[in-house]
Formats: C-alpha cells, sequence, structure tokens
C-alpha cells in the first residue's frame, strides 16, 4: 500500500519539526516500508558492489572482479570517455567514502547492440589498484561449471531501488532486494524478437504477485545468488514500470569473454583470483 499524500505530508513535516505527530497518522499506512523497497545493505555486505561516477553523478553500478577490474554493462560505458569516469569501492553510498580511482581502459562485448540485453556487458580496468586491506572492499565470484544453473531468486543492489509509486530514483544508501528468477517463458513475454532469439543470454526478475511493487535503476548491478555468487548484471531495471520486471544479462553465456579479457588486463598487483 501506498500513500502518497502521506509521503508529501511526512516530507513537509521533516522541514517543520511536526515528525513525531504526523508519523503517527502516517503509520498505519505502511509508508516507510513501501516508499523505498528492500532493504539497506549492511557496511560489510556486497563489497564488491562499486559505484560508476560520471562527473560526480552516479551513472551505474558495477561489481569488482579483482582489485583492478569492473564488471558493468556496455550500456554504461560504451559512449563515455574513460576520462570522464570514477569508481568508488568501499562504500555504500556512491557519493563519498571508500576508495575512488579513475579508469585506464574499458571494453564491452563486440555484439552489444542498445536495443538488446544479450551481450550488454563490459569491463573497466582501473588506473591504480584498490586497497583490498581496507575495510569493505572485495571481488564478487562468477558461477563455476559446477553451478551454472540460475538460482531460483537473485538479490539485487543498488541505489535506484525504488517501489513503483515511489517516484524516487536514488537513495543514499545501498539497497538491497530478493527478485524472483522467472520462468523463461514468462521472461520472453517482456522480450524483443532478436533477444528471444538469444534467449539464454538473458534472464528476468521480478516479484509481480507482491504489494510492494520493486524496481531497480541501476544497470550494470550484480544480481547474486544466497552465497554472493553473480549470475547476471541489471540489463534494464524497468525504471520503475508498470511491468515490474528487470531484464538482466546472463553471465554464464559470457564467461569465456569475461575470463579471456580478464586475463588480458592482469595486473601485477592481482591478490584474488575470483574467476574460478
Ligand atoms: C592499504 O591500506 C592500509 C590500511 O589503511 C595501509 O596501511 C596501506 O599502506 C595501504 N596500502 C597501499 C598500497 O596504499
Ligand atoms: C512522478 O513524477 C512525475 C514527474 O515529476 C509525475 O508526472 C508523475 O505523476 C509522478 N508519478 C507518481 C506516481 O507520483
Amino acid at each position: 500500500m501506498y500513500y502518497p499524500q502521506c509521503n508529501v505530508v511526512l516530507r513537509l513535516a521533516i522541514g517543520v519539526l511536526l515528525i513525531t505527530s504526523l508519523g503517527r497518522v502516517c503509520a498505519s499506512s505502511d509508508n516507510a516500508r513501501s516508499k523505498i523497497a528492500g532493504r539497506r545493505a549492511l557496511e560489510n555486505e556486497a563489497n564488491w558492489h562499486v559505484a560508476i561516477v560520471h562527473e560526480k553523478h552516479l551513472k551505474c553500478s558495477g561489481s569488482l572482479l579483482r582489485n583492478n577490474i569492473v564488471l558493468t554493462s556496455a550500456e554504461c560505458i560504451k559512449d563515455l570517455d574513460i576520462l570522464d569516469l570514477k569508481i568508488r569501492a568501499g562504500s555504500k553510498t556512491f557519493k563519498r567514502g571508500g576508495q575512488l580511482r579513475a579508469v585506464a581502459e574499458k571494453v564491452y562485448h563486440p555484439q552489444y547492440n542498445p536495443a538488446e540485453h544479450s551481450y550488454n556487458i563490459g569491463l573497466l580496468k582501473l588506473k591504480r589498484s584498490l586497497n583490498f586491506t581496507q575495510d569493505n572492499v572485495d571481488t564478487v565470484r562468477l558461477p563455476t561449471a559446477k553451478r551454472l544453473e540460475l538460482p531460483t531468486s537473485v538479490f539485487v543492489y543498488g541505489w535506484g531501488i525504488s517501489s513503483l509509486n515511489a517516484n524516487k530514483t536514488l537513495t543514499r544508501h545501498l539497497r538491497v532486494a530478493k527478485y524472483r528468477v522467472y520462468s523463461e517463458d514468462i521472461c520472453q513475454s517482456y522480450l524483443s524478437a532478436k533477444d528471444i532469439s538469444n534467449a539464454e543470454n538473458i534472464f528476468c526478475v521480478g516479484d509481480q504477485g507482491k504489494d510492494l511493487e520493486i524496481c531497480n535503476d541501476d544497470v550494470g548491478a550484480p544480481a547474486v545468488n544466497k552465497n554472493g555468487v553473480q549470475y547476471g548484471t541489471i540489463s534494464f531495471g524497468g525504471k520503475c514500470s508498470s511491468q515490474k520486471t528487470i531484464i538482466a544479462t546472463n553471465l554464464v553465456p559470457h564467461l569465456s569473454w569475461i575470463r579471456e579479457k580478464v586475463n588480458a588486463w592482469r595486473g601485477q598487483n592481482d591478490i584474488k583470483t575470483p574467476v574460478e
């Protein structure tokens, strides 16, 4: 349930410090929970999640494959000059904290087509490696040959997680929401004919049955299983559309492409090998 009038009243209330009395009026509407979906990420959770910042604005999300390599969507990096991009790691806010790094190189899948979701992946190499002895920075794991099957649900982290009606696209603190992975049949009803012809490269997640209609605007954000193994990158967050469906590029068919690029960029300072 969402009560826009309570939202407006609550915002005004904060301005004039009437929070306590009005809080009671709105409490029954469950406003706090429906305004922004999911929950806040803990400080030491999803330490592989990074913000891709373009001229001081949040452009996209990404994940750390190594201390100097970020996995994200092709869409996020294709048309941008890497000189204008920065990566913030080790912070649950995209604006401050953690470690900020300049970008040295970018590469995206050669078959990427902006109208499709099947090859929407790309990588950034950082100019200087992140310092992994500092707090809240770590690499994500990718699926291994033993676990190539998609999980039944995924966790998606992002700053753009919001409820359908919240009309709010950014949260200050990283959030996480759990979504169901839809069957191929359901997923295909959201895809173009071209995407359906590459359906194995895509999966869809969401939770249409819930009152709390969640969506995620963070393109490039990782979709991970309960053990933090990344299966997808968010390709289309639905922009809180009425479809309530998030489209992810499936990483499983792309593992060898990712491995090849990561190995080509392998630096001397790498301390982990997440691509198993
Ligand atoms: C990494 O961070 C630790 C802890 O803050 C610091 O002691 C160390 O000097 C840093 N290493 C580099 C290479 O900056
Ligand atoms: C969201 O914001 C836009 C533009 O500010 C407005 O036109 C629209 O009606 C709003 N939607 C909701 C559900 O409040």
